[in-house]
């Protein structure tokens, strides 16, 4: 076994510092092309949580990233809504708690594979318990700080590297530290991530992340789908993203134009984590302004080309982590390092008023630098992709050039010992080579003759036969033996000495991962918001502004999925402040554009609340804490479940939960039970909230109940706002103009929508005429078409008979033709009459 020699990287450390101004006028190693394997990932979750005296602590291990999330010490009160939130989101393969809980963490636990939703695609988490003592303060504490962390550098002291992980983990955070202790312990007793590794390698935990939930907006689930925000089959959840699926048309699938990995993932997180921090979501659009200047588009360009060479560097430090780097790998990471210091000098030429480039330019520090030139001082592609393994470069280890100087020179001296070997040989072997075979060691290579038959045949004495091998006879002599002793390890040798310098430049690697995290986490971001800007120069979005009263107005907004679609788009405003119009009910023929627009108030408003350009001409929005919808979709349908059902559980969320700075959108209340009940509970509830006041939510409600309007319903009040659709009766043709106007309709227009939707023009004839008699308190008749024909004909010859009739004549006895030829054919015309 070899000991490197442990100044060799100190060797190479102190060449670095020699040629440390190299900065950005040097040129990367030219890199021969191979693609880093896109590996199929799984993440896995395993989540801890406890919730004492109204205080949650959350901290989850992803083993996409080997890295801790933990959110502070939040108040969640017994519902445990935060909790439900975080585990819809990250959809943990494991949950652990204490053994020791209160009730309401208990029975949140036991009911959870109930309320997931059924199309869930991982099944319900497992739910495991540990005695309380293993969360016990002082126990987790220690078993924090004892912890090997690769990103902690190995010539910390111990009060240095307490200090050290302080600046990172919240110590005063008892719930913070309770978690985290109970994890660590899960993540070793399981092995999780690295069930298949060597027992040496330990669960690689490569960075801890803080993670906040307070000011999140919400929005569940089925605004999700109906406002289209992810395409409804797939499951929102940022770490699992539905492979093989392409996302169809949603607001994820057209916002998306990053270019890395975990940009994505963070546009992810930011449609799963709308906020109402102003602060926040006014940063993000400060960027997004800065891009779309039309001085910027160089910049913007560039960016985007550094942010194509930024690889899953996640994958790659789980791959350092437990020492199976890949020749891909190395490449990878050079590339990304040397990109993101692209991107720094980059953000370093930008104005620093934008934060986002003062942190890069900030936080994308030297080690990068460090990180690229160790790389590129050690690694040798060209080699290690010709051998398939990792090569070291020459003059990183004065003893493995020799060898390798050594292995070089072998052939000619191969050469050599085959000539002398020929020179024992039978006179009939013509010819012979001496070969080194890793792992078995040097042969002598003899070409079969013709008279060797048999195994027996093979014998040569003085020589060992070991095998035959495409008509070559191969020998261990003794000078074979004589070369393995001298040698035939240095293959081996050279191979287990790299190795060595792997895993210390895998070392020295991961404790600078602190910077890689950083350029994750900022690239992530800068991605995400050079995406948006794309799509908000293509597309003529703008900026939202944020008011800090109760006000949604929006001057002619789009909707961003349609006006992709359709071939012209009509915009439609809105306007609900603190004293007027915060409930709109809005009428009008079905397929004119109400749920449409109802739709697109919730997208517009959404879209503002992840720090989006909106599709608008002017967009003002106050602080929304949360969305809630009943839109009727196929979706729901499909379920089985009955309508009204959700019907009610949805507008009971609303009733229960919005505020003041809450958006509802209900379309078609009540579509799924009798009139009179789904008519009067939709009455009732929007009294409930007309009586708020200045509380009541900013409501959108399209229906088709006019009663609600002509029996007068509800009471006159400045809250309430009456919108219809812009229609236009041209003849027989109903126009829409797909625009919204004050007012209510009150024909429905029925007859038009159902022509547009390709109904026989005699039924739709017949409809009108139904409608009419009864409108009209009219008795209506069957229609019987089979015999119109018939009707039609006796009615002719009836009047035939009628014309035909002399009248003059004294022989004519109108009473017999009455009841003989009249009567008889009336009846077959007038019957059957029915009353209404
Ligand atoms: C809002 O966001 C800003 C910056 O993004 C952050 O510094 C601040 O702490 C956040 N406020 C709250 C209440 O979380
Ligand atoms: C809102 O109220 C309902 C009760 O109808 C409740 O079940 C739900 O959990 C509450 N919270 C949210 C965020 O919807
Ligand atoms: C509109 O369509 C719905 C079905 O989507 C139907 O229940 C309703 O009666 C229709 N209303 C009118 C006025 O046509």
């Amino acid at each position: 076994m070899f000991s490197l020699p442990s100044h060799i990287f100190s060797r190479i450390l102190l060449k670095m510092s020699a040629t440390a101004s190299f900065a950005t006028n040097c040129q990367p190693q030219p890199l021969p092309t191979i693609d880093q394997e896109d590996e199929q990932e799984q993440h896995e979750i395993c989540m801890c949580v406890l919730w004492y005296g109204g205080e949650l602590g959350i901290a989850y291990y992803d083993t996409g990233d080997c890295s801790i999330y933990f959110m502070a010490d939040t108040p969640d009160n017994e519902d445990l809504k935060l909790l439900q939130k975080v585990v819809d989101e990250v959809l943990p393969k494991y949950i652990l708690s204490s053994a020791k809980q209160d009730y309401s963490i208990a029975k949140f636990l036991s009911n959870l594979g109930n309320t997931m939703g059924e199309h869930q695609e991982g099944g319900k988490p497992e739910v495991v318990l540990y005695p309380n003592m293993d969360f016990g303060l002082e126990v987790s504490k220690q078993r924090i700080l004892s912890r090997q962390f690769p990103f902690v550098p190995s010539d910390m002291t111990a009060t240095e590297k307490i200090l050290y992980l302080s600046s990172i983990i919240p110590f005063e955070s008892p719930l913070v530290v309770r978690v985290l202790g109970g994890l660590l312990k899960f993540l070793d007793r399981r092995r999780v991530g690295v069930e298949l590794e060597d027992s040496s390698v330990n669960v690689p935990i490569l960075a801890f992340k803080k993670f906040v939930l307070t000011d999140i907006v919400h929005v569940d689930q089925d605004a999700y789908s109906v406002l289209q925000i992810f395409k409804s089959e797939v499951h929102p959840s940022v770490y699992k993203q539905a492979s093989g699926k392409k996302e169809g048309l949603s607001l994820y699938g057209i916002l998306n134009h990053c270019r890395c990995k975990w940009g994505e993932k963070l546009m992810r997180l930011w449609l799963m984590r709308p906020t109402r921090n102003l602060t926040e979501l006014n940063k993000r659009l400060d960027v997004i302004q800065f891009f779309l200047l039309a001085r910027n588009h160089e910049i913007v360009l560039t960016l985007q080309e550094c942010l194509k060479n930024i690889k899953n560097v996640p994958l790659i430090l789980r791959r350092m982590a437990v020492s199976n780097t890949k020749v891909s790998d190395w490449q990878a990471l050079y590339k990304t390092v040397y990109s993101a210091v692209c991107l720094r000098d980059t953000c370093r030429s930008l104005p620093n008023t934008i934060e986002l480039f003062q942190t890069i330019s900030q936080v994308f520090t030297e080690d990068l630098h460090y990180i690229a030139s160790l790389i590129s001082k050690v690694v040798d592609f060209e080699g290690s992709i010709s051998a398939n393994h990792f090569t070291v470069r020459p003059n990183v280890d004065p003893t493995i050039d020799e060898k390798k100087r050594k292995l070089m020179g072998l052939s000619a001296f191969l050469t050599e010992v085959a000539r002398k070997e020929l020179e024992d040989l039978d006179n009939r072997i013509p010819s012979c080579t001496v070969i080194y075979i890793p792992l078995i060691g040097f042969l002598l290579s003899i070409p079969r003759l013709p008279t060797m038959v048999e195994m027996s045949d093979f014998d040569i004495e003085g020589l060992d036969f070991m095998f035959l091998s495409e008509e070559k006879l191969h020998y261990r002599s003794a000078r074979t033996k004589e070369l393995d002793s001298l040698l035939g390890d240095l293959h081996c040798e050279i191979r287990d000495q790299e190795i060595l310098i792997m895993d210390q430049l895998q070392t020295k690697i991961l404790e600078k991962s602190a910077v890689l995290s950083d350029v994750i986490e900022y690239t992530a971001h800068l991605d995400v918001l050079l995406s948006l800007a794309v799509m908000a120069r293509e597309n003529g979005y703008i900026r939202p502004c944020f008011s800090h009263s109760h006000m949604i107005r929006i001057k002619d907004g789009r909707h961003p999925l349609m006006e992709l679609c359709a071939k012209t788009f009509f915009p439609n405003s809105a306007e609900s402040t603190e004293t007027h119009g915060r409930i709109k009910i809005l009428t009008g023929p079905n397929s004119s554009g109400k749920s449409v627009y109802l739709k697109q108030i919730g997208i517009i408003t959404f879209m503002a609340l992840i720090g989006s350009y909106v599709p608008a001409a002017e967009a003002e929005i106050g602080a929304v804490d949360g969305i809630y919808t009943r839109i009727h979709s196929r979706e729901s349908v499909s379920l089985g479940l009955s309508t009204f059902m959700i019907d009610l559980n949805q507008v009971a969320k609303a009733v229960n939960n919005a505020t003041e700075r809450s958006l509802v959108l209900i379309d078609e209340f009540g579509k799924g039970t009798n009139t009179v009940d789904g008519l009067s509970l939709l009455a009732a509830v929007l009294r409930y909230w007309i009586r708020q006041g200045t509380q009541c939510p900013h409501i959108f409600v399209a229906t088709n109940f006019h009663s609600l309007m002509q029996l007068n319903l509800l009471p006159d009040s400045p809250l309430l706002q009456y919108l219809t659709m812009d229609t236009h009766q041209d003849g027989d043709e109903l126009v829409f103009f797909y625009r919204v106007k004050e007012g209510m309709s009150t024909v429905s227009h029925a007859a038009n929508i159902a022509d547009l939707a390709g109904m026989p023009p005699k039924l739709i004839a017949r409809g009108v005429e139904v409608s009419e008699l009864l409108r009209n308190g009219k008795p209506i008749q069957h229609a019987d078409h089979s015999s119109k024909e018939k009707q039609l004909q006796s009615c002719k010859s009836l009047v035939d008979k009628f014309l035909s009739l002399d009248l003059d004549n004294p022989q004519l006895d109108l009473k017999e033709f009455m009841s003989e030829e009249v009567l008889p054919s009336s009846a077959t015309i007038l019957h059957p009459i029915k009353k209404a």
